[in-house]
C-alpha cells in the first residue's frame, strides 16, 4: 500500500496535478480573509478548513457531498486519538477511564466515517460505469488521459485506487477496507501536519518582524509582472519553513521498535522495545544548533542539512524506510498558501497583544500543533503603495 501511495498518489506528478485545486482553495482563502480586513480572524481555523477542503477535493473529486461532516469527524477523531496515544504511553487510572470513553467515541466516529467513505466509493464506481462507452468494464471508462471523478474530469485518489485494484498488478488484492484505511490515514497525516506547520510559521513571523519583512519582500518581488507564484523561486520562504520545522516538528516523537539489543549512553535497550525519537528535543539541542531557541532561517543558508533524513539532528519528515511519503505534497501545501498570504496581505496581532506575549506552547497530544488557535488581523496589500 505504501508503494501505491508513493507511486500513484503522492508522486511529484500527482502532486502537480492537484495544483489547480490548491490554487482555487487558496484563492478562496485570501478572498475570505480580505472580506474580514481589519478584524481579528481565527487563522488556525481558516487554514485548517482550506487544507481539509483541498485534500477532500483531491481525494474524492466532485463526489464529496458529505464533505463538511467528513472533515468534522476526521478532526474530532484526530483530537481524541492524539490524547489516546499519550495515555497509552503514561497510563493512570484517571487517564484509563477517559481512555475507554474516548475509545467508544472513536469507534462510533470510525463507523460513521467509513459509512461516508463507502458511499463515496460506490458513487465513484457508478459514475465510472456511466462513463463506459457501451457495455464494457470499468477500465474502458478511462481513455489515455485517465478521465475520472476528479474536479477537472481527471482521476481523483479514489479513482486511482479503483484502477490499481482492478488492474490486479499487486502482490496481494486490495479491498474497500484497505482503500478506506489509506484515505483516512492520508487525510489525518497530511492535513494536520501541514496546517500545523503553516500556523507555526505565521506565529514565528509575527514574533520576528525582520524575518516577516524579508519573506514578504521576496514573495512580492518574485510575483512582480507574473500572475502565478512559482514557489520554486522563493528561496528565503523555504528557509523559513525549514526553520519552523526545526522548532516545531509536527510529529515530535517518532516511534520505532528496536531491532536488536543495544546500549546507548549506558542505557540497555532490549530488542523489540518501543522507542521514540525526540525530534522536538533534537531540533533545540545546543550541541547541534547555535542559539537553538531563536528563529533564524539564515542558519540553513548554504547549509547541507536536508529534509530527507540524512542528518540525524534534523528529522522533521522522519528517516529511513518509513520516512513520510507525503513530503512533496506536504511542502507544496505549506509553501503555496504561505506565499499567497504573505503576498496579498499585511499582518498584525490583535489590538493589545504584543509579539512577546504570543503563546508558543504546543498541545499535549502527539502531534505538536499549537495549544491555542492563532488569531491575526490582516489588511490587503496594495502593490502601488511602496513602504
Ligand atoms: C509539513 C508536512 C508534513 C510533515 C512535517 C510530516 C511528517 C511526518 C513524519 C515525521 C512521519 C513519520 C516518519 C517516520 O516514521 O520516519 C510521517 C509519516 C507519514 N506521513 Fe507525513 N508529514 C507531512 C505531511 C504529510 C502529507 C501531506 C501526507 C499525505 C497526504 C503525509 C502522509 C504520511 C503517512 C501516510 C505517514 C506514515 C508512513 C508510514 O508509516 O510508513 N504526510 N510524516
Amino acid at each position: 500500500m505504501r508503494k501505491i501511495c508513493i507511486l500513484e498518489l503522492l508522486s511529484t506528478k500527482q502532486v502537480k496535478s492537484f495544483g489547480s485545486i490548491r490554487n482555487d482553495e487558496v484563492f478562496k482563502l485570501v478572498k475570505s480573509i480580505k472580506s474580514s480586513a481589519g478584524k481579528p480572524i481565527n487563522f488556525t481555523e481558516k487554514i485548517t478548513s482550506t487544507l481539509s477542503s483541498a485534500t477532500c477535493r483531491a481525494a474524492f473529486g466532485k463526489v464529496c457531498k458529505d464533505k463538511d461532516t467528513l472533515i468534522k469527524i476526521m478532526r474530532e477523531a484526530l483530537i481524541l486519538a492524539g490524547g489516546f496515544d499519550f495515555a497509552d504511553l503514561f497510563p493512570s487510572s484517571k487517564i484509563l477511564r477517559a481512555l475507554s470513553w474516548n475509545k467508544l467515541k472513536l469507534l462510533s466516529m470510525h463507523r460513521k466515517l467509513y459509512e461516508i467513505v463507502d458511499g463515496i466509493i460506490d458513487e465513484h464506481k457508478a459514475n465510472l460505469a456511466k462513463m463506459v462507452r457501451g457495455k464494457g468494464e470499468l477500465d474502458q471508462a478511462r481513455d489515455s488521459t485517465r478521465r475520472g471523478n476528479g474536479v477537472f474530469g481527471n482521476e481523483d485518489l479514489i479513482d486511482v485506487f479503483l484502477r490499481v485494484k482492478e488492474s490486479c498488478e499487486l502482490e496481494f488484492p486490495i479491498d474497500n477496507d484497505n482503500i478506506k484505511a489509506v484515505i483516512t490515514e492520508m487525510f489525518s497525516a497530511g492535513t494536520e501536519s501541514s496546517t500545523g506547520t503553516i500556523s507555526w510559521t505565521m506565529a514565528e513571523l509575527m514574533k520576528n518582524p525582520r524575518v516577516m519583512a524579508k519573506a514578504q519582500a521576496e514573495v512580492r518581488e518574485s510575483l512582480k509582472g507574473h500572475k502565478l507564484i512559482d514557489t520554486q523561486n522563493l528561496k528565503y520562504l523555504k528557509l523559513v519553513i525549514k526553520e519552523t520545522l526545526r522548532l516545531h516538528p509536527p510529529i515530535p516523537l517518532i516511534p520505532r521498535a528496536c531491532r536488536e539489543d543495544c546500549e546507548i549512553n549506558g542505557y540497555f535497550i532490549p530488542a523489540k522495545a518501543k522507542i521514540f525519537i525526540n525530534t522536538w528535543g533534537m531540533g533545540r539541542d545546543p550541541k547541534y544548533w547555535a542559539n537553538p531557541e531563536s528563529f533564524e532561517p539564515e542558519r540553513f543558508e548554504n547549509n547541507p542539512i536536508d529534509l530527507i533524513g540524512n542528518n540525524f539532528e534534523y528529522l522533521p519528515f522522519g528517516a529511513g524506510r518509513r520516512i513520510c511519503p507525503g513530503m512533496t505534497f506536504g511542502l507544496t501545501s505549506v509553501e503555496l498558501p504561505l506565499a499567497q498570504l504573505l503576498y496579498n496581505l499585511n499582518w498584525k496581532l490583535p489590538e493589545g497583544m504584543s509579539p512577546d506575549k504570543l503563546n508558543m506552547i504546543e498541545n499535549t497530544r502527539l502531534n505538536a500543533s499549537r495549544k491555542e488557535d492563532l488569531y491575526l488581523v490582516a489588511t490587503p496589500y496594495d502593490p502601488s503603495i511602496t513602504m
